[in-house]
């Protein structure tokens, strides 16, 4: 007999319901067990479980007896009230239960090689290689759900903004943003490579060009970089481009959207605005470019004290202009402790604390406690450090992160937004020996640094902003440059002579020949954001299908090997790799 779907109950809809109603379930078996002579199984759906109770005079016993976990049932039955004992609260419908009339197996399953009702650690490899099953897990189930959520509001609050979601093509040449490209052969014209595009950046611009004046895009990009738990070879952004505006433009439109995200997906409290940061004040105070603000410890500036020469080398690391740095942790650390995390931090370490009137540390022999005091030091440890440029500062703020996790001084459950701003424009690359832009090079300069574009390229910032969470990059973009002149001095600039320029970036020079207004955006790594409102520790568990961090897929086997003719077709012969230590047989 047919079943008329429409009928049935999602298991959450069932928690209202009251005792005699009939309902027309489906799902897998979640758990199941014998006791007392009767066989309980939980029911799983979408949206949640029931227990289902069958008493050894139900016809439908010896079917539910024979039950197995991840069995497709459906189930006929009425509401009954758990005893106050059998109450579960941790479950929606732990109040009540079902008594099937009905009991029908749907399909069979194997014994699944992971459990969705699992709680516990499982091999992630084993994981993506039955993802099907492990989607099915409640969590898994509800990361994708928050997903969802936050595509639907992302596409709302645009859409209300005056925003047209375009699509732009995955066929095509490189964009600048600076990782690998991932190439696809042509078959037409055999020995050419579209490449799959690291961002719609280049398109998005064009699409200002072409008058579209808002645009975003829900977008899968391709960057071949090394993964890590924030990283993925294809990642999704969501997009955006602006004409007519400037830098607040698009911070105040980011801050609406944001706010909306994580207010309506994720339920935070976040103010309506964030709070800002210029990538100068994040170096020295936080030594990150993404700074966690939600704890302090910040970098202290020693150089005053360290100036009066009270430790002699400490002035003389000022003396060959070095800059000499403090974390004041605020509790009292063991020599043990300070080693380690010199050690892993990189840093040659000095180090001052205080117990029952006595300094402890390498900096003991220097002060007395109330010298120490005047330097800060109280219950806890000073962490005194000294070295040069933003890599030093970079290990200062690896070692405050370190000391806060290991610490518990990490707020938890709080989340906090910080924008970086005035991100220098230039920076040397000094493996290639030239100057290289930092975002990409169509990022405008700041007005008043534009003139030192030559003369003192180290010193011009940019329009360039990133928003921070939680110590995590969740989104970037910049003010585009619009004025051909000040194109062609950053392009002469970060060596690409007017040719080569042409060569790279042609068609997108050529259009802002006609007419280019002034435009800027931003692109949200949707993935990142979307972990971290689920509260997941990798964005893996936040992407229906992702790949491991060696780049291979379990469950297809991507990436494999190809059959000749199909190489053959498009014109490549691969070179066998090259054995370990020895060069490559090209
Ligand atoms: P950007 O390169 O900063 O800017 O990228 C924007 C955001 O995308 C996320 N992201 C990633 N997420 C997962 N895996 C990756 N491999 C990965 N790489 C980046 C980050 C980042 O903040 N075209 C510019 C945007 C613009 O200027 O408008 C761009 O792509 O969260």
């Amino acid at each position: 007999m047919s079943v008329d779907w429409s009928k049935r109950k999602a298991t959450a809809q069932l928690a209202e319901m009251a005792a005699g109603d009939t309902v027309l379930l489906a799902g897998w078996v979640h758990r199941h067990r014998h006791h007392g002579g009767l066989v309980f199984f939980d029911l799983r759906d979408r949206s949640g479980v029931v227990q289902v109770v069958v008493h050894p005079e139900n016809p439908a016993f010896a079917l539910a007896a024979r039950l197995r976990p991840e069995w497709v049932v459906e189930v006929r039955g009425q509401i009954a009230l758990r005893e106050t004992a059998a109450v579960n609260p941790k479950i929606a419908t732990g109040r009540i239960e079902v008594v099937p009339s009905e009991l029908a197996v749907l399909a069979e399953a194997a014994p699944p090689p992971i459990s969705p009702s699992d709680e516990g650690e499982i091999d992630e490899g084993l994981r993506l290689r039955h993802r099907y099953l492990d989607l099915r897990r409640p969590q898994m189930q509800r990361n994708l759900e928050i997903r969802h959520l936050a595509l639907q509001t992302a596409r709302r609050v645009l859409t209300e903004q005056g925003f047209w979601e375009v699509e732009t093509p995955n066929l095509t040449r490189s964009t600048p943003e600076g990782a690998r490209d991932f190439l696809v052969p042509s078959r037409l014209a055999k020995g050419r490579f579209y490449a799959l595009p690291q961002s719609p950046q280049l398109f998005k611009q064009l699409l200002m060009v072409a008058g579209i004046e808002r645009y975003f895009q829900v977008v899968h990009c391709f960057r071949d970089e090394d993964l890590r738990a924030d990283r993925q070879l294809e990642f999704v952004q969501i997009d955006i481009e602006q004409s007519f505006v400037d830098r607040e433009d698009v911070i105040a439109l980011a801050e609406r959207l944001t706010v909306a995200l994580v207010r309506e997906v994720a339920g935070w409290e976040v103010p309506d605005a964030f709070d800002r940061l210029t990538y100068r004040q994040a170096m020295d105070r936080y030594g990150s470019d993404h700074p966690d603000v939600r704890f302090g410890m910040p970098i202290e500036d020693l150089k005053q004290r360290a100036e009066g020469g009270v430790v002699p080398f400490l002035a003389q690391a000022l003396g060959a202009g070095e800059r000499v740095v403090a974390l004041n942790c605020p509790a009292r650390l063991s020599r043990k402790q300070v080693e380690e995390m010199a050690e892993r931090s990189g840093l040659a370490l000095a180090w001052l604390s205080v117990e029952a009137g006595e300094t402890k540390g390498s900096l003991a022999r220097f002060f007395d406690a109330k010298g120490a005091g005047a330097w800060g030091v109280a219950d806890g440890t000073l962490l005194v450090g000294h070295g040069v440029g933003d890599e030093f500062l970079q290990q200062m703020g690896g070692l405050r992160l370190r000391i806060a996790r290991e610490l518990g001084l990490i707020p938890e459950g709080r989340h906090q937004f910080v924008w970086v701003t005035d991100f220098p424009l230039l920076e040397w690359n000094a493996e290639d020996g030239r100057w290289q832009a930092v975002h990409h090079p169509f990022t405008a300069p700041l007005d008043e640094d534009a003139e030192q574009i030559e003369s003192h390229p180290a010193q011009v910032r940019s329009k360039q902003y990133d928003l921070v969470l939680d110590g995590n990059e969740v989104a970037g973009g910049s003010i585009r440059i619009h004025q051909r002149d000040v194109q062609e001095r950053v392009f002469a600039r970060i060596g690409l002579s007017a040719e080569q320029a042409a060569e790279k970036f042609q068609f997108l020079l050529e259009a802002f020949r006609y007419g280019a207004p002034p435009h800027g955006g931003i692109a949200f790594g949707f993935d990142r954001l979307v972990m971290l409102m689920a509260g997941m520790p990798t964005i893996r568990d936040v992407i229906a299908f992702p790949l491991l961090s060696s780049g291979a897929d379990p469950l297809t086997g991507a990436p494999t090997e190809v059959a000749d003719d199909q190489l053959q077709e498009l014109g490549i012969s691969v070179r066998p790799p090259a054995a370990p230590g020895r060069p490559d047989p090209a």
